[in-house]
This record gives structure tokens, C-alpha cells and sequence, in this order.
């Protein structure tokens, strides 16, 4: 069975790949432009917009194509000049169709199994446990060419984990799935992360990324915009909290003149006639922003550190990129 302990935290600050100044064109396109980066161990979130050059770095660093200037490191091994041994450790769920359709997917599976060196009888029985991971039931038995794009999905990534890489990529693994596809898609990477695996899942969805991955590589035009834990890299800045309160509005807009008084208002934002959040820096601890909202008869809903989603993290790297005259 493949087994994916639940709740173990995935990462330790080793790096299991590094890319280093990396460049990959095709004839005039610039795909990866002196790409840098480190890929911890976990669930690391390669993000970008289409074309940016995320297919193009997983199939560097798979030794798939030749690069035109830099290395790729994957754990020890060099993308160049170790690419058989490379495949070895490796798990790669490409972006486009790659099944075979005139199989089903036991013999699929059970097939590159043995490619990768399995024999036949381990084969057929890893092949039923990645189906049965991945949560294919009876329909392996089918054909593969009468699957949804949903199930293709899955068998793609069975046939990716069946030899038990220590690294797997995911390229855009919820690719044309409905809904309830994407988030067992979603759970099952988040399955495979927290066991003792590197997880690199592509995906040009934000939302998608910050919800499973631990750590965040952001490439636009094939260069690396920002790299972090997703934590470190939501976090906001130093001393900013976001403050939601409610009351009337007369008493809500002499408790902001007040607060005017006391600290910075960066944002005010109105959920309606009587809730406001509003940005705030310098307030400190919040003492007096409570002392103030109790005297104005102004309820306190959450005071907390200011945290972004990463469409914020996106549009600021792109904004200080655009300053640095990048
Ligand atoms: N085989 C290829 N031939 C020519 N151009 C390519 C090829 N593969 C990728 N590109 C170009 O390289 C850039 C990066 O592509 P890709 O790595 O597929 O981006 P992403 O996966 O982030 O959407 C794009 O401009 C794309 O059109
Ligand atoms: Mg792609």
C-alpha cells in the first residue's frame, strides 16, 4: 500500500533541487531566463501565469531538455549529466495526456512500473495500490481512452508515485477538473507531501497553491519573482493589523477620526452600513484601539497582524520589480 502518514510536517530546510542561473530558450522564446532557485524538502507551490516557464523548469531539472546556460541539481544527482539516475528518484505527472489509451489502468500502471525496473508480479500489486491510493475503483478495468479527464488525471498520478519516488512533480495536476476533482486532487497531493516526499506541484492558481503548499517558488517571464515559506511570504508587514469593527455610523466615523489621532490608517474598507475594517500601523499592542472603541460604543470584532493572500504577494513582487526597472 502506498502509505502517506498523516500530520507529519514536511520540510527540513535541506534543499532537494537547486537550480542555478538557468537558461532555456527555444529559438527566440526565452523559456527560463538565469533562473535561481532552491526547492526545499515539502510541498513546494511553483507558481507562475501560463507561460511563464514552469512546464519548461520541471523538464530542465528532469533532464528532458538541454539547458542553454546553468545546472540543475536534483538531491546529488546533475540534470545534464545524470538524467537515467535521475528518473530513478523522480515521479513526473506531466501537464498533457500521456496515457495510453488502448490500456486500462492496472496494466498502465503496472506496465511503467516495470519500465522503471519493477517486476512483473510487484508491478501488478503496486499498480493496485497507487489505483487504489489515488482512489480509481473498479473502473482500472476499463479502458483508459473512455476515462474523464478527472480519472486521466488520477492515473497519471498513480503511474507517477508507483515506483515510490523521493521526489515527485506535479505539472498543473488539477488541469481540467471539476470542483470536486480539484479538491480530492488537492488532498491527495497534501496526502503525498506529508509523508517523507518533495512534492513540486505547478499551478498557476494561487488559492490552490497557498492551500497546500509549505513553501513558494513565484516565476514570471522564466525568472524568479520571489521564493519563501508560504507563511513568511503572506505575513504582512511589521507593525500593520487589520481591524474590523461595528456600530453605527456616526459612531464608527468619529472612532476612525480618533484612531486618526493615534496611529496611521492605511485602508479603510466598508463591509456594509455598520462593519469596517480598516488597516492600521503603529498601533502596537491594541490597548487603546480597545479603550477607545468601548468609550465610542464601538464593537471590536478581530484585531490581528496584517496577512496577505498571495495574489497580494504577487502584485507587490511585481510592483517592486516594475520600481527596480525590471
Ligand atoms: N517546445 C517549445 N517550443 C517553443 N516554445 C516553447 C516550447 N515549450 C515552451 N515554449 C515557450 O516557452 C515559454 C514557457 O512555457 P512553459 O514552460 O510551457 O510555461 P508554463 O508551464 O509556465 O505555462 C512560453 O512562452 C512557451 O510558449
Ligand atoms: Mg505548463
Amino acid at each position: 500500500m502506498f502509505v502517506a502518514p498523516e500530520g507529519e510536517s514536511a520540510g527540513s530546510q535541506s534543499f532537494h533541487l537547486s537550480a542555478k542561473n538557468v537558461t532555456v530558450r527555444f529559438g527566440e522564446v526565452t523559456a527560463l531566463d538565469h533562473f535561481t532557485a532552491n526547492v526545499p524538502r515539502g510541498t513546494v507551490g511553483l507558481l507562475g501565469p501560463n507561460g511563464a516557464g514552469k512546464s519548461t523548469f520541471i523538464k530542465a531539472s528532469l533532464g528532458l531538455l538541454e539547458l542553454d546556460d546553468g545546472s540543475i541539481r536534483v538531491g546529488s544527482l546533475d540534470s545534464r549529466h545524470q538524467s537515467l539516475a535521475i528518473r530513478d528518484e523522480v515521479g513526473y505527472m506531466p501537464e498533457h495526456d500521456c496515457l495510453l489509451q488502448s490500456m486500462n489502468a492496472v496494466e498502465l500502471v503496472a506496465y511503467l512500473a516495470q519500465i522503471s525496473g519493477m517486476g512483473r508480479r510487484d508491478s501488478m500489486q503496486r499498480s493496485h495500490e497507487v489505483l487504489d491510493f489515488v482512489g480509481i475503483d473498479e473502473e482500472r478495468y476499463r479502458l483508459i481512452k473512455s476515462y474523464s479527464t478527472g480519472m486521466k488525471q488520477k492515473v497519471k498520478l498513480a503511474q507517477a508515485i508507483v515506483h515510490d519516488p523521493s521526489l515527485l512533480f506535479l505539472d498543473e495536476p488539477t488541469s481540467g477538473m471539476d470542483p470536486q476533482g480539484r479538491e480530492e486532487m488537492l488532498d491527495l497531493v497534501r496526502r503525498i507531501g506529508s509523508s517523507e516526499k518533495t512534492v513540486i506541484v505547478s499551478s498557476h492558481i494561487l488559492q490552490e497553491v497557498e492551500r497546500v503548499c509549505d513553501y513558494v517558488v513565484i516565476i514570471s517571464s522564466g525568472k524568479l519573482i520571489r521564493a519563501g515559506e508560504t507563511l513568511a511570504l503572506v505575513a504582512g508587514e511589521e507593525g500593520v493589523h487589520s481591524l474590523t469593527i461595528r456600530g453605527d455610523s456616526k459612531a464608527i466615523a468619529d472612532y476612525v477620526g480618533a484612531l486618526g489621532e493615534l496611529c496611521e490608517v492605511l485602508r479603510k474598507t466598508g463591509e456594509g452600513d455598520r462593519q469596517t475594517t480598516l488597516l492600521l500601523r503603529g498601533c502596537g499592542d491594541g490597548r487603546a484601539i480597545f479603550r477607545l472603541a468601548a468609550e465610542g460604543g464601538v464593537q471590536v470584532r478581530s484585531y490581528r497582524p496584517e496577512t496577505l493572500d498571495l495574489e497580494e504577494v504577487f502584485l507587490r513582487a511585481f510592483k517592486r520589480g516594475e520600481s527596480n526597472g525590471n
